[in-house]
């Protein structure tokens, strides 16, 4: 029988070293033999966010130690390698350069054809990832730096139907957090808070809660908070604001995901409603849960990948990796690292609101 593909895949956007290697089973699911995230998170907690220039001496300083440990744990030699596949955007691009000439090198090295990703790409399809997903399918991405609602129509085909204004989803719960004293990345810890809190004590605003369609906005909240943070004196009543927030933001995401429903079946004639939430903040269980009651409601298949799998990770690379390689889609050596590049390139600009996305 013909050798199933193997694919290394490695991600360096933004403040996670990770190198995988996903090879495709016989029933031709994608499945993870290694999967090695190195977080640094100490290297940033102190400055309260990632402070580009450390995250990219780190990203040198483990990317080949992280490689090796992969190809170590994947139990594979790396001749048996098909092809290497690396993130290429987006994200801070020192940073997204430490993967990419790194992988662009290997690729050269072992004379394998060389695959460039984007991110958003591969958490867009991790739920791909060791289970069969059919497309199409409606995904909510939510993470650090982005929150979108995309509908995913097969590989490089995706649908933007709604996107933030103005702040990332991940970035609110990390500057809350920063409000409340809790080091960066705080979102984890401000679900811990909520749940000591009482939700009702602070009445936070829900921006273009009954306007813009599918489109969310996070920048008002942040300021409410800020105002509210500043005359806290108690760690109850942190407790409290950490709640009412995580509380405001469900019913943001419950409200608009409702939306966002409508919208995808819309625009897809073929049946499959299924709604995949994504990235970092795919996390939060009280996220989860209220998701899961609204598809629930809707008749929606609610589908989130394993919570090892949200986060940022190079195992959702390679998947993307082996997807690509499975078409021949292959890149050239001398490929861009992309601070930008759009999933739905066809919907860069707000319709009507003239922002740049
Ligand atoms: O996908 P990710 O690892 O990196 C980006 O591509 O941005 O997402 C990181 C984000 C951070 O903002 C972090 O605070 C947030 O995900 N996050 C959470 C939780 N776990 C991680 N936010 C809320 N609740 C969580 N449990
Ligand atoms: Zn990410």
């Amino acid at each position: 029988m013909k050798k199933k593909p193997i694919i290394l895949g490695i991600e360096s956007s933004c403040d996670e070293t990770a190198a995988s290697v996903v090879q495709e089973n016989d029933q031709g699911i994608p499945t993870i033999l290694s999967n090695i995230v190195s977080s640094q998170i100490n290297v940033h907690k102190e400055f309260g966010g990632v402070v580009p220039e450390l995250a990219a001496r780190s990203h040198v300083e483990k990317i080949d130690l992280i490689t090796k440990k992969a190809i170590d744990e994947s139990g594979i030699k790396l001749e048996d390698l098909n092809a290497v596949a690396a993130t290429a955007g987006p994200g801070l691009i020192v940073c997204l350069s430490v993967g990419l000439s790194f992988g662009k090198a290997v690729a050269s090295s072992l004379k394998k054809p060389f695959i460039a990703v984007n991110h958003l790409e591969g958490h867009a399809l991790s739920p791909k990832l060791n289970s069969k997903l059919n497309y199409p399918y409606l995904l909510l991405l939510i993470s650090g730096g982005h929150t979108q609602f995309l509908s995913v129509q097969g590989l490089g085909k995706y649908k933007r139907l709604g996107t933030t204004i103005d702040d990332a989803i991940g970035e609110a719960f990390d500057k809350t957090a920063k409000l409340l004293g809790i080091e960066f990345p705080g979102g984890p810890k401000i679900e811990e808070f909520a749940k000591k809190g009482d939700s009702k004590k602070y009445e936070l605003p829900k921006p273009i809660m009954h306007k813009g369609g599918c489109n969310l906005s996070f920048a008002g909240l942040k300021t409410a908070v800020l105002k509210i943070a500043t005359k806290i004196k108690t760690d109850q009543e942190k407790y409290d604001l950490a709640a009412s927030f995580q509380k405001t933001v469900e019913e943001i995401l419950y409200k608009k995901s409702k939306i966002a429903f409508k919208e995808f079946k819309n625009i897809n004639t073929k049946k499959n409603n299924v709604f995949v939430v994504a990235g970092g903040v795919a996390a939060n269980k009280k996220i989860r849960k209220i998701l899961i009651k609204l598809c629930e409601e809707e008749n929606f298949k609610a589908v989130f990948p394993p919570i090892n799998l949200c986060g940022d990770n190079a195992a959702m690379i390679a998947m993307v990796g082996l997807e690509k390689f499975k078409l021949k889609q292959f890149n050239n050596l001398d490929y861009p690292a992309k601070p930008r590049w759009a999933l739905d390139e066809s919907a860069k600009f707000l319709k009507g609101a003239g922002v740049k996305l």
